[in-house]
């Protein structure tokens, strides 16, 4: 019977001696000598690759001696100490099978290549160092979101990806029809027929789970979701796609307070796993990609975020002298700009910013008492901007009536939501926090397109 494979990850952690071992990856480099042919083989089970030495001997020595990078091979041989330099241990070959060649045009040769390139071999370039790095950090992301709120008996809830309702209000949606776009049926006035259509009604991919989730909490208390989101805005930006993740907590019972302290301790949570469980990945971001990332994200972890209203947040920007491209004002939107001088330069670490102007906030959000503001939070980080974006909820059936409306939205397309608060309204509040940009911030990576698989950018959906 042969051995079975064993994954790279492991056979570099095993002590030498060790015969028989069977690895199985992609050709990194190979070096050819007089005598010995040197593979650095990786299977992206971890950051490292092993070693393989092939003697002269090999029965298929010429034809490996011309192995091309990227090809995919198996190896059996011994484990062996190394005695060179570089490495704890290599692989001694008795054979090397090639699975798959990679024919000489393979565009990842050694050499560094930039991000951007990269990007158009967004079906390859999981097989370098920073991909790899990148997609294993976000793996173990997710599993940690789970373990958040599964050790804290939140139920996850699979929101629907196809909705007729807006949650943000914004219109900034995908519509999904099956209508023939360039002859769709008429009314009698002219106008689309929508009532012809697959759901018989105009549908739209969804921006955010939210207000499924809302209803769940309302009977269910704790609820999460953890999904794809999709935002029809034209933001080119390196913060911003198309299509992306989104974790949203809802809680009964629960005002704004309560949804910053679990904010916090769910970024602190995400942040502490991964220094934890992504060491090497994270050493290597460190080396190459962002200097003293490894700090930051250790500092954050242990300081108490900052909480400031929107208001003294106006004010200190106001105060600081700093020419800002976009001017400030109570009412004004914060820009990326803002965000960043105040969690960068006046606060230096995570900040909640509360109670912004209903006039720049959605529907949902709770009316404070001023007449002026929502219960809403932003919270943001250095070098990101927003990470988080909620609210505690307008649960007062008559005030919500009033927001739709004044928000230019119909109220009978909500009136499955209201009936949440005709029927055992109760106080509740979540968040929404925009997976990739997580990413961004545990990894240093600087452009959203490089920390999603395929990423859904505007005029971008190649692969
Ligand atoms: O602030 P947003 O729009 O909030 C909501 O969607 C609420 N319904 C969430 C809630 O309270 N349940 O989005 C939440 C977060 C942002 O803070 C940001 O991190 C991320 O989602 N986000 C984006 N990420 C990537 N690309 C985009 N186009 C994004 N838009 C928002
Ligand atoms: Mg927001």
């Amino acid at each position: 019977m042969q051995t079975p494979r064993t994954k790279i990850s492991e056979a570099l952690t095993l002590d030498p001696p060790r015969a028989d071992l069977r690895i199985k990856g992609w050709v990194r480099s190979a070096r050819a000598s007089k005598h010995v042919l040197f593979l650095q083989i990786n299977d992206g089970s971890c950051f490292g690759s092993l070693q393989v030495v092939v003697d002269k001997q090999a029965a298929n020595f010429e034809e490996l001696a011309h192995l091309t990078t990227g090809s995919a091979v198996e190896v059996v041989g011994e484990l062996i100490a190394s005695p060179a330099k570089g490495q704890r241990v290599e692989l001694k070959a008795t054979s090397v099978t090639i699975i798959g060649k990679a024919d000489e045009r393979y565009p990842l040769q050694k050499k560094r290549h930039g991000f951007e390139f990269l990007r158009s071999i967004a079906h390859l370039r999981v097989r370098t160092n920073t991909f790899g790095a990148v997609f294993r950090t976000r793996s173990v992301l997710a599993q940690e979101v789970h373990n958040f709120f599964q050790a804290r008996g939140f139920v996850y809830v699979h929101t629907p990806i196809i909705t007729a309702s807006d949650c943000e209000g914004a219109g900034e949606m995908f519509r999904v029809s099956t209508l023939d776009a360039g002859q769709p049926p008429r009314t009698d006035k002219g106008a689309v027929a929508w009532d012809e259509d697959f759901f018989a009604r105009p549908t739209f991919l969804t921006v955010s789970g939210q207000l499924n989730g809302e209803s769940f909490a309302l009977g269910l208390s704790d609820i999460y979701t953890f999904g794809p989101t999709f935002r029809a805005e034209n933001s080119n930006t390196t913060r911003h796609a198309a299509e992306f993740w989104m974790i949203e907590p809802e809680m009964a019972w629960c005002d704004l307070d309560d949804d910053c302290d679990l904010a916090e301790a769910f970024v602190k949570h995400l942040l502490k796993a991964t220094l934890e469980r992504c060491g090497e990945d994270l050493a290597f971001f460190n080396a190459h990609v962002d200097k003293g990332l490894i700090k930051r994200l250790e500092h954050v972890v242990n300081s108490s975020f900052e909480r400031i209203s929107y208001a003294d947040a106006i004010n200190k920007l106001a105060a600081s002298g700093r020419a800002f491209e976009y001017p400030v004002h109570f009412g004004a939107n914060l820009q990326a700009e803002h965000e960043r001088y105040l969690t960068e330069e006046l606060v230096g670490r995570p900040t909640f910013v509360v109670d912004y102007p209903k006039e720049i906030k959605a529907f949902y959000m709770r009316r404070n008492d001023d007449g002026r503001t929502v219960a809403a939070m932003d919270l943001l980080v250095p070098k990101i901007g927003e990470l988080i974006g909620g609210s505690q909820r307008e649960e007062r059936l008559d005030v919500l009536e009033r927001t739709i409306t004044e928000a230019g939205l119909e109220l009978a397309h909500y009136q499955w939501y209201l009936d949440t608060r005709r029927y055992g309204t109760a106080p509740h509040a979540g968040f929404g926090l925009g997976f990739e940009r997580l990413v961004m911030y545990v990894t240093g990576m600087e452009n959203i397109r490089d920390v999603i698989p395929f990423p859904r950018t505007p005029r971008h959906c190649e692969f």
